[in-house]
């Protein structure tokens, strides 16, 4: 044990040259490509055209209420994690709730639909697995292959014909096909027909990570995923921090799959257990979203009326019916250029660069809201109107 004293002196010993080196040099390139990242205290007087609460769920007293009163009764942490003291009755409601509406025998909760993806790929794949990813996955599904040790093939964006090559030629004796359901930077949907068709045909499990469809598509708002079982797609994982309004990710699927993600998912099974208030508020989310479509009709009547007034504006629009509405602007500056002038305006757009999306890809990722009013897109309108037609030709 050191003394105090040699402690002391500890603290004051220049920190490695070899790790200043190494920030500064992941630093320096970063900013010669441009691409460093700031943040910002999000402003509540700007018009949030930026996040994913697309029902508005967040901002609702009831929801609000229902998280105060959950944090009451049960605490404002969980105190443990699931498997030890932190699973609480509020929890098993919620995964009853959750599987009942996604119409799954069970469903499990997880902190973070990162986590989620993490441990569904590490607990069920292993270097004798072979994974399929369409291109644009999410990060979270790309990080849950590479920590899981499986051999990963991408296949082109929403391309059947290239996934079933891949498949063909696949010796392995485990096959996982995965997509995101609603892609989040592009907001187009997966084809889950041919996704399930494809993966039966060849004995592969599939998994959809539906954080962008559910409580928006299909009826009773269960997501791109909905009208299609569990022999069709096995693994389901859904995020409660997007359309649901809170935070917190979960996976449906038969009992089998969710007892083997009890045992084996290392960020299940190592981690605090949700606050309890969060999963309160949660079940009054749900509530919300199988009681009253109107938020869902709301977001649909902007979606198109967004996409008409965008389309007589003659803006760069993407190929998406779903709440995420990109700007195709291709160059990183020009994207940066309009991210500022929307900016100076008070409307926070989302902008995207490299390494989210491809070189050449960059793009200004707005999204719509129920919360939103048709004045509101107006607003934004005008902006990125102004944006195309002030830029230099
Ligand atoms: C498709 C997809 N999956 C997973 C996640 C991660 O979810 P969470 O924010 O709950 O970690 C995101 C978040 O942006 C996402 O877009």
């Amino acid at each position: 044990m050191p003394r105090p004293n040699a402690l002391r002196r500890w603290r004051w010993m220049p920190v490695s040259e070899a790790w200043q080196q190494r920030l500064a040099t992941a630093r320096n390139e970063r900013e010669r490509l441009q691409r460093w990242r700031s943040r910002r205290v999000a402003s509540h007087a700007a018009l949030d055209f930026a996040g994913n609460d697309y029902l508005g769920l967040a901002q609702d007293p009831r929801v609000q209420a229902a998280q105060a009163e959950g944090a009451k009764r049960f605490g404002a942490g969980a105190g443990a994690s699931h498997l030890v003291s932190g699973h609480l009755g509020i929890h098993d409601a919620l995964e009853a709730a959750l599987a009942e509406w996604t119409g799954r025998e069970r469903a499990l909760l997880f902190s973070t639909g990162y986590m989620a993806n993490l441990g569904v790929l590490q607990a069920l794949a292993d270097s004798h697995t072979a994974i399929f990813q369409d291109r644009l996955n999410h990060a979270s599904l790309l990080d849950g292959a590479a920590l899981s040790g499986a051999r990963s093939r991408r296949y082109h964006h929403r391309d059947g014909q290239d996934l079933a090559r891949l498949l063909a030629r696949s010796r392995a004796t485990h096959q996982l096909v995965v997509s995101d359901g609603v892609f989040s930077m592009n907001g187009d949907i997966a084809d889950i027909e041919q996704l399930a068709h494809l993966s039966q045909q060849h004995g592969a499990w599939l998994m959809i990570d539906d954080a962008h469809g559910l409580g928006v598509l299909g009826e009773n708002g269960a997501g791109c995923v909905a009208g299609f079982n569990s022999q069709q797609v096995p693994i389901l994982v859904g995020t409660l921090g997007k359309a649901l309004g809170t935070a917190g990710a979960f996976v449906a699927g038969d009992a089998a799959l969710i007892e083997h993600l009890i045992q084996f998912a290392r960020s299940y099974v190592y981690t605090t257990a949700q606050p309890p208030g969060i999963a309160a508020a949660t079940l009054e989310a749900l509530t919300i979203v199988q009681r009253e479509p109107e938020h869902r009709q709301r977001l649909a009547r902007h979606i198109d009326y967004f996409r008409q007034q965008a389309t007589a504006l003659g803006l760069p629009l993407g190929h998406s019916q779903t709440p995420i509405q990109p700007l195709l602007l291709g160059s990183e500056q020009r994207t940066m250029a309009w991210a500022a002038r929307c900016d100076k305006h008070n409307v926070q757009v989302g902008a995207i660069r490299p390494p989210t999306v491809a070189n050449g890809e960059a793009r200004l990722r707005i999204t719509l809201s129920a919360r939103h009013t048709q004045s509101d897109i107006d607003r934004l309108l005008d902006v990125a109107a102004t944006c195309l037609h002030e830029e230099p030709r």
